[in-house]
């Protein structure tokens, strides 16, 4: 931006930033005073309470936790309305990846907030909708052949703009290839794409999606098994097939991994069939160890179009030249907030310094957490956490007997003794932590004790 412009003396401004910087360190000073998990005061109980059922009323659905954040947080905890603190390791479902009040989110959002407008759409863009785009492709880029980013506002979006660009590439082929345990998200066709009766009742099925089954660590023959649906899928519809859109690693669906060798036949086949790949890492994105989990899997070259979001705070289709869909197949009003956009673009900046590749801080956090989950199923719980693994700060984990019931019943027990966490899959059900890459070994010894102690309760 040129020095010229009255933006610019914005952005520079020397008193604007000191008085940023002022604002940063009198909210970290107050949010210092938060140290870890401790009870509700018993005087903030009732109006508390009060509060979180005039939220449920609204909704017309009650709050699954009794939790209404006060706005202070520290790193992994957070201050609830009813004067508790809990350690939390679900993250708003992924999106808060530096956890709670980081002071350079804190900073760039501020700066965002002087800015002329609230919202930026994709007709009269500011320069944090550039900056974040630029700063998507400039990743994305290294391992893949991806080369466009269409922002907008959430996973779903993000989902709808990807199967118009595959659908519009091979019309008029309308079959989506998806995987069993799939999520995709909340809008009429992310539903479809979804493999969980639970997410969808009483919605029509409009029969536009197959799937194969997603790896079986237990099967030897499991990769054999999904290729060969995949296969004969194509021999079906051949012809009509729009995409295959998958997971790289499972999110909703139970935390499924699979090793890179398992997606390489479908991939491949792909390729052969002209079929566009679709990987959804709407979830998986800035987790796994490295910003894509393509990259953590080593499959970039064979991407054809990515969702990302969660961590980015907006949503974005990542797509290479031949998917760029023709003007007016996607827009939208809306393509993020400016603090959004901005508080998105920090996050990466700060994660590209340490936190990915085989020795970051990521996968230090993953092989602590993991280890301190097995060292408890060896131990005090002895049985009791099985299966514990994942990739990145996506680690899941059996409890109990592994059914629906015993698994929300641990939720609440965690929450009332300051973890905050969520489940996944459906049979068996597990327990899944969305790791804040703050975490830090103090922090890993103050779950530990209330995961012990949790356990312990319900056993
Ligand atoms: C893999 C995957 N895709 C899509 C979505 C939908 O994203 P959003 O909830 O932002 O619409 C999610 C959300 O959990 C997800 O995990």
């Amino acid at each position: 931006m040129s020095n010229e412009l009255l933006g610019a003396k914005l952005d520079q401004s020397k008193e604007i930033d000191s008085k940023i910087d002022q604002i940063v360190n009198e909210v970290m000073s107050v949010n210092s005073h938060i140290k870890g998990p401790s009870a509700p005061k018993s005087s903030l109980i009732e109006s508390a309470q009060a509060h979180i059922d005039k939220v449920g009323t609204n909704r017309g659905r009650p709050l699954f936790y009794p939790y209404i954040g006060t706005g202070a947080g520290n790193g992994p905890y957070v201050e609830l309305e009813d004067g508790s603190v809990k350690i939390d390791l679900i993250n708003g479902i992924g999106i808060h990846v530096l956890g709670h009040s980081h002071p350079k989110i804190l900073q760039a959002s501020l700066k965002a907030a002087t800015s002329d407008i609230v919202i930026q759409g994709n007709l009269q863009p500011n320069k944090e909708y550039s900056l974040l785009g630029q700063k998507l492709l400039d990743l994305a880029g290294k391992n893949s052949r991806l080369k466009h980013v269409w922002l907008t506002t959430s996973g779903s979006m993000s989902g709808e703009n990807a199967l118009k660009a595959c659908r519009q590439y091979k019309s008029p082929a309308k079959m989506i290839i998806s995987m069993k345990n799939a999520f995709a998200g909340r809008s009429t066709m992310m539903a479809e794409i979804t493999d969980n009766p639970s997410l969808k009742q009483g919605l029509p099925s409009y029969g536009e999606v197959t799937r194969v089954p997603f790896y079986d660590k237990n099967d030897p023959k499991s990769t054999e098994k999904s290729f060969a649906a995949f296969k004969e899928i194509v021999a079906k519809h051949e012809g009509d097939i729009s995409c295959f859109c998958f997971e790289p690693m499972q999110g909703e669906g139970g935390y499924n991994s699979a090793p890179r060798e398992f997606f390489i036949p479908m991939l491949d086949f792909c390729k052969e069939k002209g079929i566009p790949v679709w990987a959804d890492e709407v979830q998986t994105f800035c987790r796994t160890g490295e910003f894509f989990a393509y990259e953590t899997l080593g499959f970039g070259d064979y991407v054809d179009v990515c969702t990302v979001a969660k961590t980015l705070q907006v949503g974005a289709t990542l797509y290479t030249d031949e998917l760029n869909p023709k003007p007016g197949l996607v827009s939208g009003t809306f393509a993020g907030a400016s603090v959004a956009l901005a508080a998105g673009h920090a996050a990466l900046s700060e994660l590209e310094d340490g936190y990915m590749g085989a020795n970051g801080k990521i996968q230090k956090i993953h092989d602590d957490f993991v280890g301190m989950l097995n060292e408890l199923n060896q131990g005090s719980c002895r049985g009791l956490l099985q299966d514990a693994g994942g990739l990145g700060l996506m680690v899941a984990v059996t409890p109990l007997d592994g059914s629906r019931e015993k698994m929300i019943a641990l939720l609440k027990v965690l929450f009332k003794n300051g973890l905050m966490t969520f489940g996944c899959g459906k049979g068996p059900f597990r327990l899944r932590f969305l790791l804040p890459a703050i975490l830090n070994s103090k922090d890993i010894q103050v779950c530990k004790e209330i995961i012990e102690k949790s356990v312990l309760e319900l056993a």
